[in-house]
Protein backbone atom coordinates (compact mmCIF):
# COMPACT_ATOMS: atom_id res chain seq x y z
CA UNK A 1 0.00 0.00 0.00
CA UNK A 2 1.70 3.30 -0.84
CA UNK A 3 2.53 5.34 1.84
CA UNK A 4 0.36 8.34 0.97
CA UNK A 5 -2.48 6.97 0.07
CA UNK A 6 -2.67 5.77 4.41
CA UNK A 7 -3.82 9.11 5.85
CA UNK A 8 -6.48 9.48 3.36
CA UNK A 9 -7.67 6.00 4.16
CA UNK A 10 -7.50 6.58 8.08
CA UNK A 11 -9.61 10.22 7.37
CA UNK A 12 -12.41 8.52 5.17
CA UNK A 13 -12.79 5.34 7.76
CA UNK A 14 -12.19 8.27 10.64
CA UNK A 15 -15.11 9.71 9.40
CA UNK A 16 -17.44 7.41 7.93
CA UNK A 17 -17.56 5.06 10.74
CA UNK A 18 -18.16 8.26 13.24
CA UNK A 19 -14.12 8.32 15.05
CA UNK A 20 -13.12 12.21 14.22
CA UNK A 21 -14.70 15.05 11.81
CA UNK A 22 -13.75 18.55 11.33
CA UNK A 23 -15.90 21.09 13.94
CA UNK A 24 -18.46 22.68 12.73
CA UNK A 25 -18.74 20.93 9.45
CA UNK A 26 -22.06 22.10 9.17
CA UNK A 27 -20.48 26.01 8.74
CA UNK A 28 -17.14 24.55 6.44
CA UNK A 29 -15.52 23.31 9.53
CA UNK A 30 -12.39 25.73 11.55
CA UNK A 31 -9.05 24.58 10.50
CA UNK A 32 -7.11 23.01 13.20
CA UNK A 33 -10.19 22.25 15.23
CA UNK A 34 -11.64 18.24 15.32
CA UNK A 35 -14.80 16.78 17.06
CA UNK A 36 -14.14 13.08 18.33
CA UNK A 37 -17.46 11.11 17.51
CA UNK A 38 -18.94 8.20 19.70
CA UNK A 39 -16.24 5.96 18.57
CA UNK A 40 -13.09 8.64 18.77
CA UNK A 41 -14.25 9.65 22.33
CA UNK A 42 -13.92 5.86 23.46
CA UNK A 43 -11.03 5.14 21.97
CA UNK A 44 -9.40 8.67 23.74
CA UNK A 45 -11.22 7.91 27.12
CA UNK A 46 -9.10 4.64 26.55
CA UNK A 47 -5.87 6.07 26.03
CA UNK A 48 -6.42 8.59 28.82
CA UNK A 49 -7.25 5.94 31.16
CA UNK A 50 -4.20 3.24 29.91
CA UNK A 51 -2.28 6.13 30.48
CA UNK A 52 -3.59 7.21 33.97
CA UNK A 53 -3.43 3.76 34.75
CA UNK A 54 0.06 3.07 34.33
CA UNK A 55 1.51 6.70 35.22
CA UNK A 56 -0.46 7.51 38.32
CA UNK A 57 -2.79 4.59 40.08
CA UNK A 58 -0.17 1.48 39.53
CA UNK A 59 2.75 4.33 40.75
CA UNK A 60 3.12 5.34 44.41
CA UNK A 61 4.62 8.45 43.87
CA UNK A 62 2.36 10.16 40.89
CA UNK A 63 -0.65 12.19 42.57
CA UNK A 64 -3.36 13.66 39.90
CA UNK A 65 -4.70 17.52 39.05
CA UNK A 66 -7.26 18.45 37.15
CA UNK A 67 -6.35 22.45 37.36
CA UNK A 68 -8.30 25.28 34.98
CA UNK A 69 -7.72 25.82 31.39
CA UNK A 70 -7.97 29.66 31.78
CA UNK A 71 -5.94 31.05 35.01
CA UNK A 72 -4.14 34.14 36.03
CA UNK A 73 -2.67 35.57 33.22
CA UNK A 74 0.52 36.52 35.46
CA UNK A 75 1.13 32.46 35.25
CA UNK A 76 1.67 33.03 31.89
CA UNK A 77 4.16 36.04 32.33
CA UNK A 78 7.01 34.74 34.85
CA UNK A 79 6.48 31.52 33.24
CA UNK A 80 7.85 33.15 29.51
CA UNK A 81 5.09 32.48 27.28
CA UNK A 82 3.95 36.16 27.16
CA UNK A 83 7.62 36.73 25.91
CA UNK A 84 8.50 33.88 23.82
CA UNK A 85 5.58 31.36 23.39
CA UNK A 86 6.26 32.18 19.79
CA UNK A 87 6.97 30.95 16.42
CA UNK A 88 8.51 33.29 13.52
CA UNK A 89 6.12 33.47 10.69
CA UNK A 90 6.64 34.75 7.60
CA UNK A 91 3.68 35.70 4.67
CA UNK A 92 3.40 35.70 1.12
CA UNK A 93 3.27 39.23 -0.45
CA UNK A 94 1.11 38.12 -3.37
CA UNK A 95 -1.51 35.18 -1.87
CA UNK A 96 -1.25 36.28 1.98
CA UNK A 97 -1.00 32.64 2.95
CA UNK A 98 1.57 32.51 6.37
CA UNK A 99 4.16 30.11 6.88
CA UNK A 100 6.08 28.90 10.15
CA UNK A 101 9.37 30.69 8.99
CA UNK A 102 11.17 27.19 10.00
CA UNK A 103 8.82 25.24 7.89
CA UNK A 104 9.67 27.35 4.78
CA UNK A 105 13.46 27.13 5.80
CA UNK A 106 13.20 23.26 5.56
CA UNK A 107 10.81 22.68 2.83
CA UNK A 108 12.09 21.14 -0.49
CA UNK A 109 11.30 24.16 -2.75
CA UNK A 110 13.20 26.14 -0.32
CA UNK A 111 16.05 24.20 -1.21
CA UNK A 112 14.93 24.47 -5.29
CA UNK A 113 13.77 27.79 -5.58
CA UNK A 114 14.92 29.98 -2.81
CA UNK A 115 13.00 31.86 -0.25
CA UNK A 116 9.62 31.75 -1.96
CA UNK A 117 6.15 31.51 -1.13
CA UNK A 118 5.54 27.49 -1.52
CA UNK A 119 2.08 27.69 -3.02
CA UNK A 120 2.23 30.96 -5.73
CA UNK A 121 6.51 31.45 -5.82
CA UNK A 122 5.45 34.89 -4.29
CA UNK A 123 7.94 37.31 -2.41
CA UNK A 124 7.78 36.80 1.22
CA UNK A 125 7.71 39.22 4.29
CA UNK A 126 10.42 39.28 6.35
CA UNK A 127 9.64 37.10 9.84
CA UNK A 128 8.19 38.34 12.60
CA UNK A 129 6.89 36.81 16.30
CA UNK A 130 3.86 35.47 16.16
CA UNK A 131 2.57 35.00 19.72
CA UNK A 132 0.51 31.46 19.30
CA UNK A 133 -1.29 31.51 23.15
CA UNK A 134 -4.94 32.28 22.45
CA UNK A 135 -6.29 35.28 24.03
CA UNK A 136 -9.92 35.56 25.75
CA UNK A 137 -11.18 38.23 28.16
CA UNK A 138 -12.70 37.22 31.63
CA UNK A 139 -15.48 39.41 32.72
CA UNK A 140 -17.75 41.75 31.04
CA UNK A 141 -15.20 44.48 30.37
CA UNK A 142 -12.93 43.77 26.96
CA UNK A 143 -9.76 45.85 27.48
CA UNK A 144 -6.43 44.98 28.55
CA UNK A 145 -6.96 44.96 32.16
CA UNK A 146 -9.24 41.48 31.60
CA UNK A 147 -6.77 39.82 29.01
CA UNK A 148 -6.63 36.49 30.03
CA UNK A 149 -5.18 33.33 27.81
CA UNK A 150 -6.09 29.44 27.11
CA UNK A 151 -3.55 27.74 28.53
CA UNK A 152 -0.88 26.53 25.75
CA UNK A 153 0.23 23.49 27.84
CA UNK A 154 -0.95 21.77 30.85
CA UNK A 155 2.20 22.03 32.43
CA UNK A 156 2.12 25.34 34.42
CA UNK A 157 -0.39 24.63 36.10
CA UNK A 158 0.98 21.67 37.66
CA UNK A 159 4.17 23.87 38.47
CA UNK A 160 2.23 26.76 40.55
CA UNK A 161 0.01 24.01 42.65
CA UNK A 162 3.50 22.51 43.44
CA UNK A 163 3.34 23.35 47.07
CA UNK A 164 -0.31 23.05 47.57
CA UNK A 165 -0.29 19.92 46.35
CA UNK A 166 2.94 18.55 48.46
CA UNK A 167 1.67 19.98 51.61
CA UNK A 168 -1.80 18.52 50.82
CA UNK A 169 -0.43 14.94 49.75
CA UNK A 170 2.48 15.15 52.34
CA UNK A 171 4.75 13.92 49.36
CA UNK A 172 8.56 13.76 49.61
CA UNK A 173 10.88 13.77 46.51
CA UNK A 174 11.10 12.52 44.37
CA UNK A 175 7.26 12.34 43.23
CA UNK A 176 5.62 13.50 40.31
CA UNK A 177 2.13 15.45 39.76
CA UNK A 178 0.03 14.24 36.38
CA UNK A 179 -2.74 16.17 34.19
CA UNK A 180 -4.56 15.35 31.11
CA UNK A 181 -6.34 18.11 29.20
CA UNK A 182 -6.87 20.56 26.83
CA UNK A 183 -4.61 22.56 25.49
CA UNK A 184 -4.94 25.36 22.90
CA UNK A 185 -2.44 26.95 20.52
CA UNK A 186 -3.02 29.39 17.36
CA UNK A 187 -0.96 27.26 15.27
CA UNK A 188 0.18 28.88 12.23
CA UNK A 189 -0.11 25.87 10.14
CA UNK A 190 -2.51 22.66 11.76
CA UNK A 191 -2.22 20.60 9.58
CA UNK A 192 -1.82 16.48 8.79
CA UNK A 193 -5.51 15.66 10.12
CA UNK A 194 -5.27 15.86 14.14
CA UNK A 195 -1.06 16.02 14.61
CA UNK A 196 -1.02 19.41 14.81
CA UNK A 197 -4.52 21.08 15.72
CA UNK A 198 -5.32 24.06 17.81
CA UNK A 199 -7.11 22.61 20.33
CA UNK A 200 -5.77 19.33 21.73
CA UNK A 201 -5.28 17.40 24.51
CA UNK A 202 -1.91 16.44 26.64
CA UNK A 203 -1.24 13.90 29.15
CA UNK A 204 1.95 15.36 31.04
CA UNK A 205 3.80 14.78 34.18
CA UNK A 206 6.18 17.16 36.16
CA UNK A 207 8.45 14.46 38.18
CA UNK A 208 10.37 16.57 40.60
CA UNK A 209 14.21 15.26 41.62
CA UNK A 210 17.09 16.54 43.43
CA UNK A 211 18.96 18.13 40.99
CA UNK A 212 21.56 15.42 41.36
CA UNK A 213 19.87 12.74 40.30
CA UNK A 214 18.04 14.42 37.27
CA UNK A 215 20.07 12.21 34.38
CA UNK A 216 19.00 9.15 36.21
CA UNK A 217 14.80 9.98 36.61
CA UNK A 218 15.31 11.52 32.98
CA UNK A 219 16.47 7.83 31.40
CA UNK A 220 14.03 6.09 33.36
CA UNK A 221 11.25 8.51 32.32
CA UNK A 222 12.24 7.92 28.36
CA UNK A 223 12.16 4.15 28.91
CA UNK A 224 8.62 3.63 30.62
CA UNK A 225 6.95 6.33 28.35
CA UNK A 226 8.53 4.26 25.34
CA UNK A 227 7.36 0.74 26.77
CA UNK A 228 4.11 2.38 27.37
CA UNK A 229 3.68 2.57 24.10
CA UNK A 230 4.81 -0.61 22.63
CA UNK A 231 2.54 -2.28 25.67
CA UNK A 232 -0.06 -0.72 24.17
CA UNK A 233 0.21 -2.46 20.97
CA UNK A 234 2.85 0.42 18.74
CA UNK A 235 5.26 -1.42 16.38
CA UNK A 236 8.80 -1.31 17.87
CA UNK A 237 9.71 -0.83 14.67
CA UNK A 238 7.73 2.63 14.05
CA UNK A 239 8.84 4.18 17.07
CA UNK A 240 12.49 5.69 17.72
CA UNK A 241 14.08 8.17 19.94
CA UNK A 242 15.53 11.41 18.80
CA UNK A 243 17.65 13.44 21.17
CA UNK A 244 17.26 17.12 20.45
CA UNK A 245 20.37 19.24 19.48
CA UNK A 246 21.34 22.02 21.60
CA UNK A 247 19.67 24.65 18.91
CA UNK A 248 16.78 23.18 18.74
CA UNK A 249 15.96 22.71 22.98
CA UNK A 250 13.35 24.73 24.32
CA UNK A 251 14.38 27.61 26.59
CA UNK A 252 13.48 25.53 29.81
CA UNK A 253 15.19 22.52 28.61
CA UNK A 254 18.60 20.85 29.33
CA UNK A 255 17.95 17.82 27.65
CA UNK A 256 15.24 16.39 25.04
CA UNK A 257 14.44 13.46 23.71
CA UNK A 258 11.33 12.80 21.51
CA UNK A 259 9.73 9.60 20.84
CA UNK A 260 8.86 9.79 17.49
CA UNK A 261 6.53 7.56 15.34
CA UNK A 262 6.70 7.05 11.50
CA UNK A 263 4.24 8.72 10.30
CA UNK A 264 2.76 8.62 6.87
CA UNK A 265 4.00 12.08 6.03
CA UNK A 266 6.47 15.13 6.31
CA UNK A 267 10.12 13.45 6.42
CA UNK A 268 8.21 10.29 7.95
CA UNK A 269 9.34 10.51 11.52
CA UNK A 270 7.56 12.87 13.74
CA UNK A 271 7.41 13.72 17.68
CA UNK A 272 4.97 11.76 19.53
CA UNK A 273 5.77 13.11 22.84
CA UNK A 274 8.78 14.37 24.19
CA UNK A 275 10.74 13.57 27.57
CA UNK A 276 12.33 16.95 28.78
CA UNK A 277 14.28 17.63 31.82
CA UNK A 278 13.22 21.33 32.40
CA UNK A 279 15.69 21.93 35.20
CA UNK A 280 14.82 24.23 38.08
CA UNK A 281 13.74 26.90 35.76
CA UNK A 282 9.94 26.57 35.96
CA UNK A 283 9.94 26.07 40.10
CA UNK A 284 12.68 29.06 40.04
CA UNK A 285 10.36 31.19 37.65
CA UNK A 286 7.19 31.27 40.27
CA UNK A 287 9.33 31.68 43.50
CA UNK A 288 9.18 28.11 44.67
CA UNK A 289 11.28 25.81 46.80
CA UNK A 290 11.45 22.46 48.69
CA UNK A 291 12.83 21.94 51.86
CA UNK A 292 13.61 18.04 53.08
CA UNK A 293 12.09 17.73 56.14
CA UNK A 294 15.03 15.18 57.64
CA UNK A 295 18.09 16.41 55.94
CA UNK A 296 16.48 20.79 56.31
CA UNK A 297 18.22 20.80 53.14
CA UNK A 298 16.44 23.33 50.80
CA UNK A 299 16.75 23.61 47.30
CA UNK A 300 14.87 23.77 44.05
CA UNK A 301 14.19 20.75 42.13
CA UNK A 302 14.74 19.83 38.82
CA UNK A 303 11.75 18.22 36.58
CA UNK A 304 11.60 15.52 34.48
CA UNK A 305 8.35 16.09 32.13
CA UNK A 306 6.99 13.10 30.04
CA UNK A 307 4.72 15.09 27.53
CA UNK A 308 2.71 13.32 25.23
CA UNK A 309 -0.77 14.21 23.21
CA UNK A 310 -3.69 12.40 23.12
CA UNK A 311 -4.79 13.48 19.68
CA UNK A 312 -1.39 12.50 18.27
CA UNK A 313 -0.98 9.29 19.95
CA UNK A 314 -4.74 8.40 18.94
CA UNK A 315 -3.32 9.36 15.20
CA UNK A 316 -0.31 7.04 15.99
CA UNK A 317 -2.57 3.63 17.37
CA UNK A 318 -4.94 4.48 14.60
CA UNK A 319 -2.36 4.38 11.36
CA UNK A 320 -0.53 1.62 13.32
CA UNK A 321 -3.41 -0.75 13.52
CA UNK A 322 -5.06 -0.16 10.28
CA UNK A 323 -4.46 -3.04 8.31
CA UNK A 324 -6.14 -3.98 4.57
CA UNK A 325 -5.96 -7.58 3.89
CA UNK A 326 -6.63 -8.38 -0.02
CA UNK A 327 -8.89 -10.50 -1.02
CA UNK A 328 -10.87 -10.69 2.21
CA UNK A 329 -10.54 -12.67 5.30
CA UNK A 330 -14.45 -13.30 6.02
CA UNK A 331 -15.51 -16.73 4.16
CA UNK A 332 -18.88 -15.43 2.95
CA UNK A 333 -19.66 -15.21 -0.82
CA UNK A 334 -20.15 -11.82 -1.34
CA UNK A 335 -17.40 -10.36 0.47
CA UNK A 336 -14.25 -12.73 -0.17
CA UNK A 337 -13.04 -10.93 -3.26
CA UNK A 338 -13.16 -8.03 -1.88
CA UNK A 339 -10.50 -6.40 0.29
CA UNK A 340 -11.21 -6.04 3.79
CA UNK A 341 -9.99 -3.60 6.79
CA UNK A 342 -9.35 -4.38 9.86
CA UNK A 343 -8.26 -1.94 12.71
CA UNK A 344 -5.91 -4.08 14.93
CA UNK A 345 -6.31 -1.68 17.68
CA UNK A 346 -4.91 -3.17 21.32
CA UNK A 347 -7.79 -4.66 22.83
CA UNK A 348 -7.80 -1.81 25.71
CA UNK A 349 -8.13 0.63 23.21
CA UNK A 350 -10.58 -0.88 21.23
CA UNK A 351 -13.72 1.78 21.46
CA UNK A 352 -16.28 -1.25 20.98
CA UNK A 353 -15.01 -4.50 23.03
CA UNK A 354 -18.14 -6.66 22.25
CA UNK A 355 -20.38 -6.80 19.06
CA UNK A 356 -23.64 -9.47 19.57
CA UNK A 357 -24.81 -10.53 16.50
CA UNK A 358 -28.35 -12.76 15.65
CA UNK A 359 -27.78 -14.57 12.76
CA UNK A 360 -30.98 -13.29 11.53
CA UNK A 361 -33.38 -10.99 12.12
CA UNK A 362 -36.22 -13.59 13.75
CA UNK A 363 -37.41 -12.54 16.97
CA UNK A 364 -36.97 -15.67 18.36
CA UNK A 365 -32.85 -14.83 18.07
CA UNK A 366 -33.32 -11.48 18.01
CA UNK A 367 -34.55 -11.03 21.75
CA UNK A 368 -32.10 -13.43 22.79
CA UNK A 369 -29.16 -11.53 21.07
CA UNK A 370 -30.03 -8.44 22.79
CA UNK A 371 -31.07 -9.79 26.70
CA UNK A 372 -27.27 -10.70 25.96
CA UNK A 373 -26.09 -7.26 24.99
CA UNK A 374 -27.70 -5.26 27.77
CA UNK A 375 -26.47 -7.65 30.35
CA UNK A 376 -22.93 -7.59 28.32
CA UNK A 377 -23.08 -3.64 28.42
CA UNK A 378 -22.18 -4.01 32.45
CA UNK A 379 -18.84 -4.29 31.88
CA UNK A 380 -17.90 -3.58 28.18
CA UNK A 381 -18.67 -1.33 25.64
CA UNK A 382 -21.50 -3.43 23.13
CA UNK A 383 -23.19 -3.17 20.51
CA UNK A 384 -25.97 -4.69 18.89
CA UNK A 385 -26.41 -4.97 15.05
CA UNK A 386 -28.68 -7.41 13.29
CA UNK A 387 -28.47 -5.58 9.52
CA UNK A 388 -27.08 -7.16 6.85
CA UNK A 389 -25.69 -10.22 6.29
CA UNK A 390 -23.04 -12.04 9.33
CA UNK A 391 -20.52 -11.57 6.68
CA UNK A 392 -20.69 -8.31 6.26
CA UNK A 393 -21.48 -7.50 9.89
CA UNK A 394 -18.10 -9.37 11.05
CA UNK A 395 -16.76 -6.42 8.42
CA UNK A 396 -18.34 -3.90 9.94
CA UNK A 397 -16.87 -4.84 13.26
CA UNK A 398 -13.28 -5.81 11.96
CA UNK A 399 -13.05 -1.88 10.84
CA UNK A 400 -13.83 -0.18 14.09
CA UNK A 401 -11.48 -2.71 15.61
CA UNK A 402 -13.98 -4.59 17.99
CA UNK A 403 -12.39 -7.49 19.14
CA UNK A 404 -15.02 -10.26 19.69
CA UNK A 405 -18.14 -10.81 18.18
CA UNK A 406 -20.91 -13.10 19.30
CA UNK A 407 -23.23 -14.91 17.50
CA UNK A 408 -26.44 -16.55 18.46
CA UNK A 409 -27.80 -18.77 15.70
CA UNK A 410 -30.82 -21.39 16.30
CA UNK A 411 -28.59 -24.08 17.99
CA UNK A 412 -28.05 -20.59 20.69
CA UNK A 413 -31.68 -21.60 21.47
CA UNK A 414 -31.45 -25.26 21.97
CA UNK A 415 -27.96 -25.41 23.68
CA UNK A 416 -27.43 -22.35 25.29
CA UNK A 417 -24.23 -21.67 23.81
CA UNK A 418 -23.04 -18.85 21.44
CA UNK A 419 -20.41 -18.37 18.99
CA UNK A 420 -17.24 -16.10 19.75
CA UNK A 421 -15.12 -14.91 17.06
CA UNK A 422 -11.72 -13.18 17.64
CA UNK A 423 -10.82 -10.58 15.27
CA UNK A 424 -7.34 -11.32 14.90
CA UNK A 425 -6.86 -15.31 14.67
CA UNK A 426 -10.43 -15.60 13.45
CA UNK A 427 -10.81 -18.46 15.34
CA UNK A 428 -14.22 -19.19 16.42
CA UNK A 429 -15.45 -20.84 20.25
CA UNK A 430 -18.45 -21.92 21.38
CA UNK A 431 -19.54 -20.50 24.74
CA UNK A 432 -22.34 -21.22 27.41
CA UNK A 433 -24.15 -18.00 27.53
CA UNK A 434 -23.85 -18.47 31.57
CA UNK A 435 -20.26 -18.27 30.64
CA UNK A 436 -19.90 -15.46 28.26
CA UNK A 437 -18.81 -12.55 30.35
CA UNK A 438 -16.30 -14.75 32.30
CA UNK A 439 -14.99 -15.83 29.33
CA UNK A 440 -14.46 -11.82 27.75
CA UNK A 441 -13.50 -10.75 30.46
CA UNK A 442 -10.46 -13.22 29.85
CA UNK A 443 -10.17 -12.50 26.76
CA UNK A 444 -9.80 -8.79 27.39
CA UNK A 445 -7.70 -9.01 29.96
CA UNK A 446 -4.92 -11.06 28.22
N1 LIG B 1 4.82 20.93 28.34
C1 LIG B 1 5.69 20.65 27.26
C2 LIG B 1 5.04 20.74 25.96
O1 LIG B 1 3.92 21.20 25.85
P1 LIG B 1 5.37 20.21 23.44
O2 LIG B 1 6.44 19.42 22.73
O3 LIG B 1 5.07 21.56 22.91
O4 LIG B 1 5.80 20.25 24.96
C3 LIG B 1 4.00 18.07 24.01
O5 LIG B 1 4.03 19.36 23.44
C4 LIG B 1 3.17 17.13 23.15
O6 LIG B 1 1.88 17.70 22.92
C5 LIG B 1 3.75 16.89 21.75
O7 LIG B 1 4.71 15.87 21.77
C6 LIG B 1 2.50 16.48 20.98
O8 LIG B 1 2.20 15.11 21.21
C7 LIG B 1 1.42 17.32 21.63
N2 LIG B 1 1.17 18.54 20.83
C8 LIG B 1 1.85 19.69 20.86
N3 LIG B 1 1.33 20.58 20.00
C9 LIG B 1 0.28 19.97 19.40
C10 LIG B 1 -0.68 20.35 18.42
N4 LIG B 1 -0.69 21.57 17.89
N5 LIG B 1 -1.63 19.45 18.05
C11 LIG B 1 -1.64 18.21 18.59
N6 LIG B 1 -0.78 17.80 19.52
C12 LIG B 1 0.18 18.65 19.93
Amino acid sequence: MPETTVMDKLISLAKRRGFIFPSGELYGGLQGFWDFGPLGVELKNNIKRSWWKRFVQERGDVVGLDAAIVTNPKVWEKSGHVEGFADELVECKKCHHRFKADDIANSESHMANGRKCPDCGGELTQSRKFNTMFKTFVGPVEDSSSVAYMRPETAQNIFVNFDTIRQSMRLKIPFGIAQIGKAFRNEITPGNFIFRSREFEQMEIEYFVHPKDDEKWFEAWVAASHTWFTDMGLKADNLRKYEQKKEELAHYAKRTIDIEYKFPFEKGWAELMGIANRTDYDLKAHGLKYRDEVSTEEFIPYVIEPSAGVDRAALAFLLDAYQEVEGGRTTTTESNKEKEIVLRLHKELAPVKVAVLPLSKKEQLSSVAKDIASSLRNKFVTMYDEIASIGRRYRRQDEIGTPFCVTVDFDSLEDKKVTVRDRDTMKQDRIPIAELEDYLTEQLRT
